[in-house]
């Protein structure tokens, strides 16, 4: 969905929707008395008759004379009224006219004197969620005539003090659209030799990118043990795909964020049960992060400069597979005890940031669905976020805040590191049941000791659902967190 920005009012609208937003006093503004009387008192009239009371996510259809719809739209009591509110009532808008003909909306939400919210925030909160509601899964299904998505394009009501916020929205959005156009794709189809294919794509439409892919033979030359030993039962060769964007002058060190690309994850010889493996076609939604969050400050042309790296790996049984008992050696020269072969998500990513460590960040992210024990912890509402440093982590969690895309902390201490100790290798790449996220955390820290990283734990927020699948998230966060530190360097 296309967005963007004006002040035209609603009687000029030339729109197939307008969306007018109310809190419960149910109190008109200026937008809200024009659309009233575009709508010949209609807005008025549902209120005295009780049909509309501007409850959070209430939404009523209403039509003026030529046929435009008024999406009155509630947003519940003003002094409640916070991000979350402002994404449910956007989303529940543009499902009221998503499966109609309408093609085109102005968003008047904005409009609201919101007591919580700056308004170049509420712009961009509402031309997220907007997008993110517009969108659904077309590839792999044919849809009847009759059952079509004909929005186009979003027009929010701002002034040019909002106007950049609402740009940057537009292209935070595109990047939440790549990152769920992967997450949702087939493992058949979005393999590893896929991913990189993307890469090349976006190497091409941006003038200040380029690629580099590591293939089977380079990884094998430069001693990647443990990454190849994961991907050695798959059919689909294994790829580290490195994708750079040059933003600012070459001399200023590079963001550099590593996305775990395991194409589907059976366990390998560890074997998953059946029940629900399908779903680990969504175990490169790090890596579809990484590529929604270039993709973003790509649009934005942000002056900074940033380089995404991708391992990508298919985990399959196999006769030639890796097994539990194999001690294999990284990267970085650590042995590794693989005691179970469905943590291979670690054993791809150790290695992943050994080689990111080589372009000398001045931070470096990893975000990977690492562990089903994140799920446990933190539901499907925050990402887990671990780090050895105090500033980075928090400065990742504000960014959240700042966009409502939200993470929260977990502790590195290394009182954890000693479940990963073994008595056959320099590390074992599971910890046990207790605290599951946190150990494999441990276990990247070991290959992180003198640079500015931090890991972010997606397993519970990548998707939610069979039925709603890849979420887009941390997308957000991440393209928050970099537009903020491209506003620290200037
Ligand atoms: N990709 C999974 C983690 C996962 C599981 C994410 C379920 C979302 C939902 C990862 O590769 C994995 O299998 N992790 C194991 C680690 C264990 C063997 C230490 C897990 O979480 O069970
Ligand atoms: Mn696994
Ligand atoms: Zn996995």
């Amino acid at each position: 969905m296309k967005i963007t920005s004006s002040l035209m009012t609603p009687s000029k609208s030339k729109s197939g929707a307008l969306f007018i937003g109310f809190f419960s006093d149910l109190k008109f503004n200026a937008i809200a008395k024009e659309a009233d009387s575009l709508l010949g008192k209609q807005i008025s009239q549902r209120i005295k008759s009780k049909d509309f009371a501007g409850k959070t996510g209430e939404v009523l259809t209403l039509f003026t004379d030529s046929g435009q719809r008024v999406v009155l739209t509630g947003l519940g009591d003003e002094k409640k009224c916070d991000l979350g509110t402002l994404q449910t009532a956007t989303t529940k808008a543009i499902k009221a006219v998503v499966t109609t003909p309408v093609k085109t909306v102005n968003n008047y939400l904005t409009s609201l004197n919101f007591k919580n919210i700056d308004e170049a925030v509420a712009g961009k909160i509402t031309s997220i969620a907007a997008s993110h509601a517009a969108y659904r899964y077309e590839v792999t299904k044919n849809f009847k005539k009759d059952n079509k998505h004909n929005l186009t394009s979003m027009t929010v009501y701002a002034d040019k003090k909002s106007a950049a916020a609402i740009k940057q929205a537009a292209s935070i959005a595109t990047g939440v659209e790549t990152t769920r156009a992967l997450g949702n794709l087939p493992p058949n189809i979005c393999n590893p030799d896929y991913l990189a294919k993307q890469a090349k794509d976006i190497a091409k439409k941006y003038d200040n990118c380029t690629l580099t892919i590591l293939d089977e033979k380079k990884m094998q030359k430069m001693k990647m043990g443990a990454l190849l030993a994961v991907g050695r039962g798959s059919r689909n060769e294994s790829k580290m795909i490195v994708l750079k964007y040059t933003g600012t002058k070459k001399s200023q060190r590079p963001h550099v964020l590593v996305g775990k690309g395991i194409t589907f994850d059976t366990g390998g010889i560890s074997l998953k049960p059946g029940a629900n493996m399908d779903e680990m076609k969504y175990d490169m939604c790090g890596a579809a992060t990484v590529f929604g969050t270039f993709v973003a400050v790509a649009e934005m042309q942000l002056p900074i400069n940033l380089i995404m790296i991708v391992p990508a790996v298919e985990n399959m049984p196999d006769g030639d597979a890796y097994r539990p008992g194999d001690v294999v050696t990284s990267y970085s020269g650590k042995t590794i005890e693989v005691l179970n072969t469905d943590a291979e998500g670690r054993m791809i990513l150790c290695d992943a940031l050994t080689y990111a460590q080589e372009y000398k960040p001045q931070v470096l992210i990893d975000l990977a669905t690492l562990t089903g024990a994140c799920v446990v912890a933190l539901g499907h509402v925050a990402s887990a976020v671990m780090s050895k440093q105090t500033q980075l982590p928090q400065d990742i969690l504000q960014a959240g805040i700042d966009i409502h895309d939200r993470a929260w902390q977990l502790p590195l201490w290394d009182d954890y590191q000693k479940q990963i100790d073994t008595t056959f290798a320099d590390m074992q790449n599971v910890g046990g049941f207790a605290g599951g996220s946190i150990t494999a955390g441990c276990f990247l820290s070991r290959f992180c000791e003198d640079v500015n990283w931090a890991h972010i734990d997606i397993a519970g927020t990548a998707w939610a659902s069979k039925k709603d699948g890849a979420t887009g998230r941390p997308v957000a966060m991440m393209a928050q967190y970099l537009i903020n530190e491209s506003n620290k360097s200037k």
